[in-house]
């Protein structure tokens, strides 16, 4: 038994794994999910978790109308639908997700034939998530599997979770996911900064004209200033604050420090001084200001820097002590609990960015359909969903070591959900370049994340294909490309990113230091704002917000942003894709003109 290291006592290797699959499951069993493997990154405990300890499960009914709802998505996304904006309300969604009274019968049969009282359940208001609290020894009766304990290497987190599990036939057609099982996913999320320097400049054809405020900073720092006049909304003054808002998701404990934000407002932002942002504790998370991250000081300077004075609010979803389990935390799955918390909001922020990304083939099935179809009920709302492409090109997450000329690229997630929107990144100012690649200037990290979902169910059914707002802009790009990569990707699955903005050397204060930092996790940010904005001029003329914002984006607002034609994603081995004319799985169909995107509105 190989212990992988000193500080990690009583953890075994991944080759020890099949010995305990193998539980033993009646014959009217179905087999919902099973891994062969642990997910790169954790490591499995030795010993079981005591029989005793509480878990919470997450039980995903199945939803009665959700080809209805995603219908309803469309209508309200389609500009050229008469239902265009006419966003459903809290209510119409819980009517459309709600389960049929069969399958909330099946479920409390079940929870009884196991001695769990349905009646001490507590169910979303739509009754589509029911959330029990039960010792281990009985959930592992209800799913048929065994728990263990897992470490994530990096996070040192400790989970539990199980390596597959069942359901009985008479049950399992009516549920769509049990959370926590073999999902280990958006527990170790990434976060998609990864690095924090200011030495590498803006290089090849930076603008230069006196007082250019791109130019006129220290360090060639993206400055609030200089991202504003790039993309033309220096000169908007919203109009609508009292009824706009953006929200910003940060995870496992990451916030922003009030005197940092101050600081940052002095220097790049000084009207906007005093302003500060509002939290929210989802899941037990933490709501103190008094430790910063990289990650949501970037999110929460940037969101605040571009559209103050609208009110910014911030998701603290999840507190995860360093060692505690999070066997008990009431929402669960952050991505999840972030969701279901806000569908549960009868006004929440018109847009929500997140910088916090999966990779996809740790996603299993079930779950990660479960969650878009959880994104397509947000969108059917009126809400935003932004979210970061990745760092690393079309590798996400991935050893390169262990990359051949024959791997596939490895998507991130939620990348291959079509019902979110996915922001790519951008370097240097005229011209503006894709990330990653020897074509462009030296970025502080890989490449802007970019590709196809590669998903598919064990029958070999697509999961995310790719959705027919995609179609047009997707083919030509595809068509060019030829037979390049071919069996790396998969041509039909849903492509990302769909936007995309500058993401190198931006500046924040952290802990009272400016510093540049890097990734995505800028690009987001710079797309929820300007979505924000756009919003606020909307609201101001009484109109509704944009909501799910792509099939727009690919019938109409692709003519307000700027096209960018060069450079190249970089995943491993320099492999990546190119940016070029039209749609590309690098910028995605490129970066934002306020002025022009106004116009089309
Ligand atoms: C939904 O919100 C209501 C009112 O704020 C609250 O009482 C209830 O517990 C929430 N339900 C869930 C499932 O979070
Ligand atoms: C900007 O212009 C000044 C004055 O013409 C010149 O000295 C400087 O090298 C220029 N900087 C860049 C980055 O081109
Ligand atoms: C910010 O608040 C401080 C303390 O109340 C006050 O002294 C200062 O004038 C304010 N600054 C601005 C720009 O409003
Ligand atoms: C924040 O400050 C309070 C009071 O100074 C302290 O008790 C608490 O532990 C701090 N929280 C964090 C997350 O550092
Ligand atoms: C693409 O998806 C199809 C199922 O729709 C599957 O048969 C095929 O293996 C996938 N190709 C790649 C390269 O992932
Ligand atoms: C990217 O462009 C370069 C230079 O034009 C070309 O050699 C390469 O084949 C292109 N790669 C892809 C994936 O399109």
């Amino acid at each position: 038994m190989a212990l992988l290291s000193p500080t990690l006592r009583g953890i075994v290797a991944a080759w020890t794994l099949f010995a305990l699959v193998a539980y033993a499951s009646p014959v009217d069993n179905v087999k919902r999910d099973s891994l062969s493997s642990i997910p790169s990154g954790w490591l499995m405990h030795e010993d079981l978790p005591s029989a005793e300890t509480m878990i919470t499960l997450q039980v995903g009914l199945k939803q009665q109308k959700v080809d209805k709802l995603i219908e309803a998505l469309y209508e309200v996304s389609d500009p050229d639908h008469k239902r265009y904006g006419n966003h459903l309300s809290k209510e119409q969604v819980e009517a459309l997700v709600q389960p049929h009274p069969s399958s909330l019968a099946a479920v409390d049969d079940w929870l009884t034939s196991c001695g769990v009282d349905p009646a001490s359940a507590t169910r979303s208001p739509a009754k589509d998530w029911l959330t029990v609290t039960v010792p281990i020894s009985l959930a592992e009766q209800l799913v048929n599997a065994k728990y263990r304990t897992f470490n994530h290497m990096e996070s040192k987190r400790k989970v539990v979770r199980s390596l597959e599990y069942n359901l009985p036939a008479s049950v399992s057609e009516h549920i769509d996911v049990i959370h926590p099982t073999t999902f280990f996913g958006s527990s170790s999320l990434t976060v998609t900064t990864p690095s924090r320097k200011r030495s590498v400049p803006l290089e090849s054809g930076s603008l230069n004209s006196t007082g250019d405020p791109c130019t006129s900073q220290p360090f060639n720092l993206i400055t609030p200033a200089c991202l504003m006049h790039l993309y033309r909304f220096d000169d908007y003054v919203p109009r609508a604050a009292s009824k706009n808002r953006l929200g910003v998701v940060n995870y496992e404990g990451d916030l922003a420090v009030n005197s940092d934000l101050q600081s940052f407002f002095t220097q790049f932002r000084p009207d906007a001084v005093n302003s500060t942002f509002g939290i929210q504790s989802v899941g037990g998370g933490i709501i103190s200001t008094n430790f910063s991250s990289d990650e949501a000081s970037l999110d929460v300077q940037w969101a605040m820097g571009l559209t103050s004075p609208t009110p910014v609010t911030v998701y603290s979803v999840g507190s995860h002590a360093e060692d505690g389990l999070d066997v008990s935390d009431p929402q669960g799955d952050p991505f999840l609990g972030w969701a279901l918390f806000v569908l549960n909001q009868t006004t929440p922020p018109q847009v929500f960015t997140t910088s916090y990304a999966d990779t996809e083939s740790a996603v299993p099935v079930d779950y990660a359909k479960r969650l878009c179809n959880t994104f397509a009920q947000l969108g059917a709302r009126g809400i935003s969903v932004i979210f970061g492409s990745g760092d690393s090109g079309v590798d996400n997450d991935v050893d390169c070591s262990a990359v051949t000329d024959t791997t596939p690229f490895q998507p991130s997630f939620p990348g291959g959900c079509p019902f979110f929107t996915s922001v790519g990144g951008t370097i240097g100012i005229n011209p503006e370049f894709g990330v990653g690649g020897p074509v462009s200037p030296p970025s502080n990290y890989r490449g802007s994340g970019g590709g196809f979902s590669n998903k598919i169910t064990s029958e070999n059914i697509q999961v995310f294909p790719r959705p027919s707002y995609q179609d047009k802009a997707v083919s030509a790009y595809l068509k060019n490309l030829g037979s390049t990569y071919e069996g790396l990707f998969n041509r039909s699955g849903r492509a990302y990113p769909d936007i995309a903005a500058q993401s190198n050397n931006f500046a924040i204060v952290l802990d009272g230091e400016t510093d540049g930092d890097s990734g995505t996790s800028a690009s987001g940010p710079v797309v929820a704002a300007v979505i924000s904005l756009l919003n606020d001029f909307l609201l101001s003329k009484g109109k509704p917000p944009l909501g799910f914002i792509n099939p727009w984006l690919y019938s109409k607002g692709f003519k307000g942003l700027n096209d960018i034609l060069i450079g190249q994603s970089e995943g491993c081995n320099g492999r990546g894709f190119n940016s070029s004319t039209g749609w590309d799985p690098v910028t995605g169909l490129g970066t934002p003109d306020f002025l022009n995107l106004q116009r089309l509105l």
